[in-house]
């Protein structure tokens, strides 16, 4: 056991990135919990202050050495909840590429939606698609086991009222699912650089949280320009207003991850609509 904790200490004195960091805590993590030891890791677990960006080239599960992709996600915010699975199934078979499920508090957002209980429902109901959460919620941190029971693969968090936005980052990826980190139109996204290196996903709200079909903010893009221009792989995700008339916009910025609620919920056509949206986005890829 010595051997270990001295190759861990050591690693950890060293200058590693902290993605490096954050695999190495989720693998002695697990080996904590699957092995009874006498010597406990808190000096390697503790976390150090956050670090300043810097480019992430390990091969954890956060690597983004990818190319990146174009997505379509549906926010069913707009859509008749009563019918959720049968509303969600409908966009999944219309080619969306994940689900983007707002949860909302009251608290954060003068706003409520659902929670857990009602994603997990969803969950049993579609066994197979990719599930984003969108957390607009005081507190994410008390909802981060429940969501990963449910079967959540994207859990993306305000950075806002958190803290600690590295524990929260870790305790989510501890807990099997992917971290996105959520920017209000307030927000500036300097204020979340030296965390995009730990996150998986970051997404710039084009409106203010807490309602579908609000007019988009244009004046966002420099913000997804800022983010695009400085990773390149990142995927970068915009949420608020985005239809077959903002996509141009959006896309020409360096956004990959589309959320569109009303747009595509209330289409005529809503194959057409997230076809022709992931073309644009695809368009600007190249
Ligand atoms: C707003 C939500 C969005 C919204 C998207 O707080 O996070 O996901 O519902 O819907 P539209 O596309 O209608 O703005
Ligand atoms: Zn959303």
């Amino acid at each position: 056991m010595y051997p270990i904790f001295s190759a861990i200490h050591v690693l950890t004195s060293r200058d590693l990135c902290r993605p490096r960091l954050a695999c190495l805590r989720f693998k002695t993590s697990k080996f904590r919990a699957s092995a009874p030891l006498s010597l406990t890791l808190t000096d390697t677990t503790a976390l150090p202050p956050c670090q300043e960006a810097r480019p992430h080239s390990c091969a954890c599960k956060n690597a983004r050495n990818m190319p990146i992709q174009a997505k379509i996600g549906p926010s069913i915010l707009n859509a008749d909840l009563a019918n959720l699975a049968a509303e969600s199934q409908k966009l999944l078979d219309n080619g969306a590429d994940y689900l983007h499920l707002d949860v909302m508090d009251g608290t954060f957002v003068p706003n409520l939606t659902f929670g857990h209980p009602m994603v997990k429902c969803l969950r049993n109901n579609i066994k197979k698609a990719f599930f984003e959460t969108h957390m607009m919620v005081q507190n994410p941190e008390q909802w981060i086991a429940p969501m990963a029971d449910a079967g959540v693969n994207l859990y993306t968090f305000h950075v806002e009222p958190v803290e600690d936005v590295c524990k929260v980052t870790r305790l989510i990826q501890e807990a099997g699912m992917k971290v996105g980190l959520a920017i209000k139109p307030g927000t500036k996204v300097q204020e979340i650089e030296k965390y995009i290196d730990i996150a998986d996903l970051v997404l710039v709200m084009t409106v203010e949280p807490g309602f579908g079909g609000q007019s988009f903010m244009a004046d966002m893009m420099p913000k997804v320009e800022w983010l695009r221009t400085n990773y390149p792989n990142l995927d970068i995700e915009v949420d608020g207003g985005v239809g077959p008339k903002t996509i141009d916009c959006c896309a020409k910025a360096g956004a990959n991850w589309i959320v569109s609620g009303t747009a595509v919920v209330g289409a005529a056509d809503q194959r057409q609509v997230i076809g022709d949206m992931r073309d644009v986005v695809k368009r600007y890829l190249k």
